[in-house]
């Protein structure tokens, strides 16, 4: 590519959401650096990631939104989904609350945002087997319902954590 080509490479905003502890900034930590903090307090704010990321030869930057889940936290709303193009609505296998909270946070991103976002929904730490009080069933039941896209991850053992924000960006390129 020429320099001029390279600035017709594309450019997506990605926003993760889902409750509070599911494991949305140590997705991001494991995807963007490779790191995993086990005892991690929750983010007071928004932080943002922009990582590279190559579909069909191309290169896509995704900037990647994470913030804490708290409902305390919710003026931070409008200005966090403006412009999203993709989500990763995260929920975590061992609590089933926050399975339960996933059409609420639909909902939110329905409002909030200006487009039809590609929503992947992420049952993240499938590393807690023992725990487990969804199944992955449950969770492909409820994207088949409403569309979505539906991934396994774990940020503690890093399986299907690169998978699950290539498959955002490749189906919203
Ligand atoms: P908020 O900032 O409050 O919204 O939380 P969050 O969703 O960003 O969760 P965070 O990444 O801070 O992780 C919460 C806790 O879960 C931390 O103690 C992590 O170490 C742990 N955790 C995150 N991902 C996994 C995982 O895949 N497996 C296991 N076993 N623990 C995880």
């Amino acid at each position: 590519y020429t320099e001029e080509e390279k600035t017709e490479d594309y450019f997506f905003k990605i926003v993760l959401v889902g409750d509070s502890v599911v494991g949305k900034s140590n997705l991001l930590s494991r995807f963007a650096r490779d790191e995993f903090f086990p005892n991690s307090k929750s983010i007071i704010g928004v932080e943002f990631q922009t990582q590279k990321i190559e579909i069909n030869g191309k290169e896509v930057k995704a900037q990647i939104w994470d913030t804490a889940g708290q409902e305390r936290f919710r003026a931070v709303t409008s200005a966090y989904y403006r412009g999203a193009v993709g989500a990763l609505l995260v929920y975590d296998i061992s609590r089933s609350q926050t399975f339960e909270s996933i059409g609420r946070w639909l909902n939110k991103l329905q409002i909030h945002s200006d487009m039809n976002v590609v929503t992947i929904l992420v049952g993240n730490k499938s590393d807690l087997k023992d725990a487990r009080e969804v199944t992955t069933a449950e969770g492909k039941a409820l994207v088949e319902a409403q569309g979505l896209f539906f991934i396994g991850t774990s940020a503690l053992d890093s399986s299907n954590v690169a998978a699950a924000f290539q498959t955002v960006v490749r189906e919203i390129y």
